[in-house]
C-alpha cells in the first residue's frame, strides 16, 4: 500500500525578532511575524509497508537525497516519536522543495520545518479543531521561527500576560488587522547569497550571558504588545520606525555578544541608507527589516508600490537578486 499527503507552508519575516532561547526550544522573548505568500517549501510524505522496526527514513530535498537534511530530521522525529504514530506505522519517504533559492537568507528552516509537522500530523489522522496551532506547537519543536509559519496575515509568539491565549509553546494568529496592513509587500534584495558564517543556532546561544540580554527581551515584548497594536489600529509610521528598530536591535546584539560578528554587508548598509533617505524625502511608507543574515526585506503597503519599485530600481547597487514577496494566506494541503 502506498498512501501520499503533501502540505505547502510558507515561510515569515519577523517583524519583532525572536533571538535567544531556553529549555526544548523555549523563547526568551515574544515576537510577531508576516506570513509570507510566494517563499514557501512544499513537502510530500509517501507512506509505505514498513519492513523493520524503528523509524524508516528516506529524505529528498529538490529531487537529491541530503544525508545532513536527513539527520536533522531524523533527530527531530526521534525525539517527537509520542507525538507522530505514524513513524511505527509506516516507512516514509519524504520529498522536499522551496519556492526560493536556498541560501538567500529567507528563513528555510520555518517553511520546511512547519511543512513537515503538517505532513505528519495528517499522517497521523490528527483532526482536532486546533490542528494549526498543534502544528504550531510541533514545528516550534524544530525551528523556533516555523511556529509562526501556520497562520494568514500575522502571527504572534511567546506569552504575554495581556495577550490572551498566547504562549511560549505554540504562535497564535493576529486577527482584526486594520486595513492599512491587508495588503503588504516584502521585496526581498539579495546582498550576498553565501551560506551565513554564523548559524541562527549560534546567535541564539551567543544571548546566554549576554550583557544586554535581560534589557533585550523586556523590550522584545514591549515592541510585540505595540506591534499588535499597530496592527489592529493602524499607523504606518509607527510600523516602520518599529520594524527598522527591531532589525538593527537583532544585530547590535550580534555584534555586541562575547563572540561577536558582523553579518552586515557594505551594500546592506547603503540599502538601509537609501530607504531611510527616500523615506524622509517623499515621506512614502516604506522601511526595512534584516534576518540574521546581510539580505534587505523592504516593507511597504501595495498602495505605494509604483513609488517603492522606482526607487528600488534607482539603486546602483549590485544586487545578486530580487525576491518579490507579499502578505500571505497561509499553509495550503495539497495532497
Ligand atoms: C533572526 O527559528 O532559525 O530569523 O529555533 O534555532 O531554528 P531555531 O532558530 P530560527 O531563528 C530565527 C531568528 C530570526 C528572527 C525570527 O525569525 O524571529
Amino acid at each position: 500500500m502506498t498512501k501520499k499527503i503533501a502540505w505547502r507552508c510558507p515561510s515569515n519575516i519577523a517583524l519583532v525578532k525572536y533571538w535567544g532561547k531556553k529549555g526544548n526550544q523555549i523563547p526568551c522573548n515574544a515576537s510577531i511575524s508576516m506570513t509570507l505568500q510566494n517563499a514557501y517549501t512544499d513537502t510530500s510524505l509517501i507512506l509505505t509497508d514498513k519492513k523493520s522496526v524503528g523509524i524508516e527514513l528516506e529524505y529528498f530535498f529538490e529531487g537529491k537525497q541530503n544525508a545532513a537534511f536527513q539527520q536533522r530530521i531524523l533527530q527531530y522525529l526521534e525525539q517527537n516519536k509520542s507525538s507522530f504514530p505514524v513513524l511505527d506505522q509506516y516507512a516514509m519517504r519524504i520529498e522536499s522543495e522551496n519556492s526560493f533559492p536556498h541560501s538567500t537568507g529567507i528563513a528555510s528552516s520555518a517553511s520546511a520545518f512547519g511543512a513537515l509537522a503538517l505532513v505528519l500530523l495528517s499522517a497521523s489522522d490528527y483532526t482536532g479543531d486546533d490542528f494549526l496551532e498543534r502544528a504550531s506547537f510541533l514545528s516550534r519543536l524544530g525551528s523556533g521561527s516555523a511556529s509562526r509559519s501556520m497562520y494568514p496575515g500575522y502571527a504572534l509568539w511567546g506569552a504575554l500576560d495581556e495577550v490572551v491565549g498566547s504562549s511560549d509553546e505554540f504562535a497564535i494568529p493576529v486577527t482584526d488587522i486594520h486595513p492599512d496592513f491587508s495588503d503588504m509587500r516584502d521585496s526581498i534584495l539579495i546582498v550576498d547569497d553565501e551560506p551565513k558564517s554564523v548559524s541562527s543556532s549560534v546567535g541564539h546561544g551567543l544571548m546566554k550571558g549576554h550583557s544586554y540580554a535581560n534589557v533585550r527581551f523586556l523590550d522584545a515584548n514591549r515592541h510585540t504588545l505595540e506591534m499588535k497594536g499597530i496592527l489592529e489600529t493602524g499607523d504606518l509610521g509607527g510600523f516602520v520606525s518599529l520594524i527598522e528598530r527591531e532589525a538593527l536591535a537583532l544585530h547590535a546584539m550580534m555584534m555586541t555578544s562575547s563572540d561577536y560578528y558582523l553579518l552586515m554587508k557594505p551594500d546592506t548598509v547603503a540599502i538601509i541608507d537609501a530607504i531611510m533617505s527616500f523615506r524622509r524625502e517623499t515621506g512614502v511608507p516604506v522601511g526595512f527589516t534584516l534576518d540574521a543574515g546581510p539580505n534587505v526585506h523592504v516593507i511597504y503597503p501595495g498602495k505605494v508600490e509604483n513609488e517603492v519599485n522606482s526607487f528600488l530600481k534607482s539603486l546602483q547597487i549590485d544586487l545578486k537578486g530580487v525576491i518579490n514577496d507579499k502578505i500571505g494566506t497561509g499553509p495550503i494541503k495539497l495532497a
